[in-house]
């Protein structure tokens, strides 16, 4: 740990000073109040040693970064059957586009696009009772953080200028991949974005995709062995829409992102790492959590390349 803190602490330094060429999200309205400048970064080992610098405890909207969660527990329920309803090929598209739907007659090209999270948010509606109650105890228990919340006005937020969610929300029932009601699947997939955390929270809450023997405070398993190389492999390939590419090849990591400006990335078997900066670059990834993440892979040797 001594190790990584200085390195954190350099490379924090100097990407704090470097000019952000990103901006803010705004199409959903409430996403624009925060404080663009705020920057900060945690990381957390396997064995639980955790450093943070900046703003990592202040609590931001982590967006997309929630999708890992809700494919975990959909994984959980469903197993491999998960996989007849949403693939696990790249997409090469942006986050919110319909393009290859028609095409996949519905069937989207992986969980991490928000048509694919759509589904999946679908599949959870099917099996739990209470489901924005359910998941957010569900992240309670991973995380062993019993304050986790949703943010309400984020979610009303993007409830009223989520048009492009909608539109594929019907698509996909158009299709017979969505079988319950549009209006519930797309109440629980805002909720499900407008969950908060701080980046300390975001680095410890996917330990169990950098720990093999991973249990919660109750002594339960997340996923087995095999399905959490799984999500790390869609993470990969996946995790950042059309710069996932770019970003396995400038960091080396999985990892998830967030228009919210967080991004999560897992170094199996070592460590979880959460950065946060608001501004994006034009693929809808944090500019300067990017920057980050680049630098800290390649000065501490440690991409899982
Ligand atoms: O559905 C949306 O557009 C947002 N709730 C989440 C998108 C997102 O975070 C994409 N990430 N870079």
């Amino acid at each position: 740990m001594e190790n990584y803190k200085k390195i954190i602490e350099d490379i924090y330094l100097d990407v704090k000073n470097v000019n952000d060429i990103g901006k803010v999200a705004n199409y959903i309205p409430e996403l624009a109040f925060v404080d663009s400048n705020s920057f900060g970064i945690n990381i957390t080992t396997i064995n639980k040693e955790s450093f943070g610098i900046g703003d990592f405890n202040t609590k931001f909207s982590i967006q997309s970064v929630s999708k890992v969660l809700s494919l975990t527990l959909a994984y959980k329920f469903e197993g491999a059957k998960l996989w007849e309803r949403v693939d696990v090929e790249p997409s090469g598209n942006p986050f919110n586009s319909l393009l290859q739907l028609e095409a996949d007659l519905g069937k989207p090209r992986n969980p991490f696009i928000n048509s694919g999270a759509i589904v999946i948010c679908d599949v959870l509606l099917s099996h739990l009772e209470n489901p924005k109650e359910d998941f957010l105890e569900f992240c309670r228990e991973v995380s062993n953080i019993p304050t986790l919340e949703y943010n309400e006005k984020v979610a009303q937020s993007e409830k009223s200028s989520g048009f492009r969610n909608t539109a594929l929300c019907n698509f996909i029932k158009s299709f017979g991949n969505i079988k319950n009601d549009v209006d519930a699947v797309l109440d629980f997939y805002f909720h499900m974005c407008s969950l908060e955390m701080t980046c300390k929270e975001l680095s410890e809450i996917v330990l169990y995709l950098a720990d093999d023997n991973f249990t919660t405070h109750k002594g339960k398993r997340i996923l087995t062995m095999s399905q959490a190389k799984r999500v790390n492999a869609i993470l990969l390939t996946c995790g950042f829409y059309d710069e996932s590419g770019e970003f396995a090849f400038r960091v080396g990591l999985p990892g998830k992102s967030g228009v919210g400006g967080g991004i999560v990335a897992i170094h199996p078997d070592k460590y979880c790492i959460a950065v946060w900066s608001p501004k994006l670059n034009v693929k809808g990834n944090s500019y300067k959590g990017m920057l980050f993440l680049e630098k800290f892979t390649s000065k501490t040797a440690s991409s899982i390349f």
